[in-house]
């Protein structure tokens, strides 16, 4: 009984702890996602964070900057499905329940448009014809989060 009373009394210190001191926000970081050059308008490419979320990378236009792209979650808000890029229809689609979205991400049509859920979006950013996508990073255990730029052409490092 006493170690039934000490492990609720655990349970509810813990609890309480995380209510009072929430979780700290996500650490971010610049990662490279893709060449500028290797997607074509209209095309999209699938990227996963060092988190493992999903994101869908579109080109939506060429004028040779970020505003080019849009970097949207792949993970449909309303139960977790993936949702894709349509170019033909200029939108973002999740066939689970035909949840449809803008391209850029509002939701428009389905239970996502129902219960205003829209697509998370991540900022873009293009470098020497290089495209980077700002995501979460998992740290590594007790120390400083550490990125490794990889040339694209051969993978050797760059810095
Ligand atoms: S899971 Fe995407 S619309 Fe339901």
């Amino acid at each position: 009984m006493a170690g039934g009373l000490v492990g609720g009394y655990g349970t509810c210190t813990a609890m309480g702890a995380r209510y009072l001191f929430p979780a700290q926000p996500r650490a971010l970081a610049w990662v490279y996602a893709a060449r500028v050059a290797d997607i074509a308008v209209g095309a999209s490419i699938a990227f996963r964070a060092p988190t493992g979320e999903r994101i869908a990378i579109a080109r939506q236009d060429e004028l040779g900057g970020a505003d080019d792209f849009v970097a949207l979650s792949s993970v449909c808000p309303h139960l977790g499905c993936q949702v894709h890029w349509e170019p033909q229809n200029d939108r973002f689609f999740c066939p689970c329940h035909n949840g449809v979205f803008t391209p850029k991400g509002e939701a428009v049509s389905g239970p996502p448009a129902e219960a205003e859920q829209n697509l998370s979006r991540f900022p873009l950013k293009v470098e020497g014809g290089l495209l980077y996508i700002e995501v979460p990073v998992e740290k590594l255990s007790g120390t400083e989060t550490r990125l490794v730029q990889v040339d694209p052409d051969c993978g050797e490092r760059l810095a």
